[in-house]
């Protein structure tokens, strides 16, 4: 690889790479992506591979595995370029006719395409999870071949770097990002250019940045497919803020589950130092800049600034009172920057296009784009990246495809597992920072997780907050002792015995948790029980007062009914329940006997739908006539097995 020594070789690289390639040529691309490798996608290449040798296509047809689509749900992804000819569901047996159809006789296979209400649909941008979308950040990945520097090139990468570094001043770059008012991707929101202004301030020479790859949230993973896909945006990112801030080295701190992210990231770091683009001298500037990687142990409180520069310190990632800011004092006292991993993809957007244009997108006090990792009772699940603004009832009915089912929509969590879970009336509410946090919810990192009829509020804040209580470091009493003694409130409420001054104690413990816990991960532990108390109090009432899940979740609170109108004696009930709960006879209707039954819900799955005779019930008051079995006169129309 040549070393990189000025604006020009990078431009010359850039045209050589072009020069190389034929737009035309057919290239197959394969989602590489962690969702998609779940699915099998490396096998799905290997048999590319091998079909593409059979039919001795190898000079005629490139092929490509790249990092996340964000199409996960339909894994794996195959996209043919130029046409981005978009097939989903792809499996290594379909390999073959792909191939022969479509690179060599031109014809499209029909059966592996998006079906929208009955038509096919050929291009993925055509798709409508995609149509929606304004993917300015992760849009690249699936451009991008894994851990091919090259491709990162082709399309303008390290430009904004040259741009930042060779003609611009560390003055001109911090303004310009102050300009975009870029705000934080990782939760709080906090604007960019004011926190690097802050650290660049802070008295000392040594300063350092730090890219929050941490990513602890349960269902995200927009970091994870970001650096896994196009970790150079990442760094050419990090090294423009370097340089705006007055650093000479940098972290990523990654989580050590994430083996591609860091796989993938190491080889980015190489490359970029064969390059010339880290290390001294970086394209002749005379700025010189280094990053290590350090690979956190995996727990979520770790990836609070603090907590997180506490750990790259070889201590235990635990939060400390931040009195002075991490900006100010953070790794080894030295002044700290942090930023997300989306926060830094998004700076060479900024100083390539300029501040005006990515100011033009988004609202008022939340500028550019968000990704979401849309997940829960949807139909279409994955990452999307929509413009700030957007609507919930957008990014979940026309991105998501609305409710699998036939269900109906009930509510969305948005922020995480310290986020708030935001009703039905608020789907037009437009998601920005403020607007979430006004409803009593939080952007976050950006996990979205949408919940249809069949979900219990109450049962989804225990959820919320047995993950909290479990993963507070146990530091500072209030979240230590508040965030546990409000999850064995919730636990008894899921159990039918909850009381009457529940409701207002969980209230109270909230306020003393919120306001003082020693870092946010306590301050904002009590959203998922507010915010279901604020627009589900009817459930927790239904809990408390009636001893009812209306939801039919809460095992102690439902039970299964065998109607006897409906019941046909056919045994299979009968022959599947796990605990023999239930009794009958050939012409004696079923019924189940409530004490034995551990409501695992066998009866319903296996009752054929045409019978229908097996019934949830949200309570545990079961009608009389069904202790008892009835004789059953068959009429013809039914058959004992
Ligand atoms: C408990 C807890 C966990 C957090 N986890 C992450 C994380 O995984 N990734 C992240 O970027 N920020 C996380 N944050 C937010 C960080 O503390 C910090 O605000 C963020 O990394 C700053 O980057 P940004 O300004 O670009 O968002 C967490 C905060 C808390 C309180
Ligand atoms: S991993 Fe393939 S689309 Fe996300």
């Amino acid at each position: 690889m040549p070393r990189l020594n000025s604006a020009t070789d990078l431009e010359r690289l850039r045209q050589e790479i072009l020069a190389k390639r034929d737009p035309n040529k057919p290239c197959v691309t394969i989602c590489s992506g962690t969702g998609c490798q779940a699915y099998g996608s490396e096998v799905v290449y290997e048999a590319f591979v091998e079909e593409i040798q059979k039919n001795g296509l190898q000079e005629k047809v490139d092929i490509r595995r790249t990092g996340c689509h964000g199409f996960c749900e339909r894994g794996t992804l195959v996209v043919i370029f130029p046409e981005e000819m978009c097939y989903l569901r792809v499996k290594p047996d379909d390999v073959p006719e792909i191939v022969s159809t479509t690179l060599v006789q031109k014809k499209i296979v029909d059966r592996l395409l998006y079906e929208d209400n009955g038509k096919k649909v050929v291009h993925e941008g055509d798709i409508p999870f995609y149509k929606h979308q304004s993917r300015i950040v992760f849009g690249n990945n699936r451009l991008i071949g894994h851990n091919h520097i090259n491709d990162y090139i082709a399309l303008g990468g390290y430009s904004a770097l040259a741009k930042a570094l060779l003609e611009m001043t560390p003055e001109q770059v911090l303004n310009e990002v102050k300009k975009a008012n870029l705000r934080g991707r990782g939760g709080g929101g906090f604007p960019a250019g004011t926190k690097w202004e802050t650290t660049r301030n802070a008295p000392g020479e040594v300063k350092y940045v730090i890219v929050n790859a941490d990513e602890g949230d349960p269902g995200a993973y927009m970091d994870r497919s970001l650096l896994e896909g196009n970790p150079h945006s990442v760094l050419e990112g990090l090294i423009i803020g370097a340089y705006a801030i007055g650093s000479h080295q940098g972290f990523v701190y990654v989580r050590q589950e994430y083996p591609i992210a860091v796989r993938n990231l190491s080889t980015a770091l190489e490359q970029a130092h064969e390059y010339g683009l880290l290390g001294s001298n970086i394209l002749g500037s005379g700025f010189g800049f280094d990053v290590e990687v350090h690979r956190g142990a995996g727990a979520f409180v770790s990836g609070e600034s603090s907590a997180l520069m506490t750990a790259l310190e070889g201590i235990v990632g635990e939060p400390r009172p931040k009195y002075i800011r991490t900006a100010v004092s953070g790794i080894w006292g030295k002044p700290s920057n942090l930023n997300n991993v989306e926060t830094w993809a998004t700076v060479p957007l900024i100083i390539s296009k300029g501040a005006e244009w990515f100011a033009g997108i988004g609202t008022e006090g939340s500028k550019g784009t968000k990704i979401f990792s849309l997940v829960g009772k949807v139909n279409n699940t994955g990452l999307v990246e929509v413009p700030m603004g957007m609507t919930l009832r957008k990014v979940i009915f026309d991105i998501g495809g609305g409710i699998p089912s036939g269900r109906k929509f009930k509510a969305v969590q948005t922020g995480g597992p310290s986020g708030g879970v935001i009703p039905e009336s608020c789907l037009d509410l437009p998601i920005d920072f403020d607007e979430l946090t006004k409803v009593g919810s939080m952007m976050g990192s950006g996990g979205m997780i949408v919940m249809d009829e069949d979900t219990c509020m109450v049962d989804i804040a225990r959820y919320f907050l047995n993950f909290l209580a479990g993963e507070s470091c146990g530091k500072c009493l209030p979240c230590r002792e508040g965030i546990y003694q409000m999850l064995k409130i919730l636990n008894r409420i899921c159990e039918g015995k909850g009381g009457e001054e529940d409701i207002e104690l969980l209230e109270e413990i909230s306020e003393v948790v919120r306001n003082a816990s020693l870092c946010a991960l306590g301050q904002t532990a009590p959203n998922p029980v507010l915010s279901t108390i604020r627009y589900f109090r009817d459930e927790y009432e239904a809990h408390i007062k009636e001893k009812r899940c209306p939801a039919g979740v809460c095992k102690e609170l439902i039970s299964y009914y065998i109607e006897p109108e409906k019941c046909q004696a056919c045994l299979i009930c009968l022959r599947n329940c796990p605990v023999e709960a239930i009794t009958g006879g050939k012409n004696l209707t079923h019924v189940i006997d409530q004490d034995k039954c551990t409501k695992c819900g066998s009866c319903l799955e296996v009752c054929p739908p045409r019978f229908g005779a097996v019934t949830k019930l949200s309570s545990l008051k079961v009608p009389e006539p069904a202790l008892q079995g009835t004789e059953v006169i068959h009429d013809g129309g039914v058959k004992n097995e």
